[in-house]
């Protein structure tokens, strides 16, 4: 047992039960409790490994896969205080059963708060509405954050450094706060504990189809579409997002969905596009190790807005913040067996320019879309080299 912890939870607890363990005060109750003995200045990290490592006596350990790993460094009926590693950058867009505070004991994290309005239940695992982002802030190592149950605290987090560290202390669940929905934006929200195992065994069968290039599946995917509910519909779409795309038959797919639902779909689209995006710029974040480098990934993951983007970039790094984005895209972009990239945007090889000249001249259009001055000579093929940044996380930043 960490003495730091032991001493953490009791005090939290004499704090609450004094309340009568009013759920309403328990955010502010943690919150305060972290902030007069911040674990960040006070805990010896490397002597709590060892002793959870070689010491049996340990608080009960929960089998939960969140984290990587949880660990409980202090447990009661209706509290406990957990550490969660975190290797990769990025949480998604989520809100919670439970309440607390957490605070960052380890590394930096970018954090977003949003809003979901005009939610309309499909059914009581899948919502459509109007997902919007209210706040960006950093969280440096030290600070600490209240968290309130159920839908009126959304969040997500981007840990910059690698390994990120945070205390979380909170309740086991709060009655009636459920689903813990996971939002896919801009428009859908989705219970991820919600387990339907058919559609699941149908998706793993359509993967099988697909992995065997069975000429069959993307006319029996439509046909599903055809006829699934929206739910289902829409699972079995995002499954097969990339795959259709490749075959050419996405546009045919999301018109059979439309036929199928009307109205109801029309965000779909732009969300499943979003989810996209998201997955690519996920796959590079394992890639991306420089912490400069994460903070931006994180920026265009996660603030949709280029005033926004270019305000946290000048708060944290100086000189003007363009020129630092145009610094960090030119230490990004490498010519790469599948041509040159710029993020996830893809320079355009039906433009014919030799492998070696293309990073120069990418980032030249780059300069030009973002809003640098006219350049003698003009950039070449400028049209055409915007129109796919344009297509690209980029899109944000156009001037
Ligand atoms: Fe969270």
């Amino acid at each position: 047992m960490d003495a730091f912890f032991t001493e953490l939870g009791r005090t939290v607890r004499a704090r609450w039960q004094a309340e009568n363990f009013t759920l309403s005060r328990f955010p502010e109750i943690a919150r305060q409790a972290l902030e007069e003995r911040p674990p960040a200045q006070h805990v010896d990290l490397a002597a709590l490994m060892r002793a959870f490592l070689l010491e049996d006596e340990q608080p009960f350990q929960t089998p939960s896969g969140f984290g990587q790993p949880e660990l409980v460094v202090f447990d009661d009926p209706r509290f406990y205080i957990q550490i969660l590693f975190w290797l990769e950058g990025t949480t998604d867009i989520h809100q919670h059963m439970f309440s607390g505070a957490f605070h960052v004991l380890e590394g930096s994290s970018l954090h977003s708060r949003f809003t979901f309005s005009e939610a309309v239940a499909v059914t009581p695992y899948l919502q459509l509405g109007q997902l919007r982002m209210t706040e960006t802030r950093l969280l440096e190592t030290g600070s600490t954050v209240p968290i309130v149950s159920g839908g009126g605290y959304i969040h997500s987090l981007f840990h910059l450094e690698m390994p990120s560290l945070t205390v979380v202390i909170r309740t086991h669940t709060d009655p009636g706060t459920g689903p813990q929905f996971t939002y896919l934006p801009p428009h859908v929200a989705v219970d991820p504990f919600h387990h339907d195992a058919l559609t699941a065994r149908r998706k793993q069968l359509l993967d099988v189809l697909e992995k065997v290039d069975d000429p069959g599946y993307p006319d029996l995917v439509l046909e599903m579409i055809g006829r699934l509910d929206f739910e289902r519909g829409f699972f079995i779409l995002q499954n097969g997002l990339a795959h259709l795309r490749q075959l050419g038959r996405w546009d045919e797919a999301l018109a059979a969905f439309r036929t199928r639902h009307g109205a109801l779909a029309d965000g779909v689209a732009p969300t499943l596009d979003e989810i996209l995006r998201r997955d690519g710029l996920a796959a590079l974040r394992s890639s991306i190790t420089e912490v400069e480098h994460r903070f931006f990934l994180a920026l265009l993951l996660n603030v949709p807005d280029r005033v926004a983007i270019l305000e946290m970039v000048a708060q944290r790094f100086p000189g003007p913040p363009l020129a630092t984005v145009l610094r960090w895209a030119a230490e990004l972009c490498e010519p790469t067996e599948s041509g040159t990239w710029l993020v996830d945007a893809e320079f355009p090889a039906a433009l014919g320019v030799p492998e070696p000249e293309q990073p120069e001249i990418f980032l030249a259009a780059l300069g030009q879309t973002l809003g640098a001055a006219p350049t003698t000579p003009p950039v070449p093929h400028l049209a055409e080299l915007k129109a796919a940044l344009r297509r690209s996380s980029w899109k944000v930043l156009v001037a």
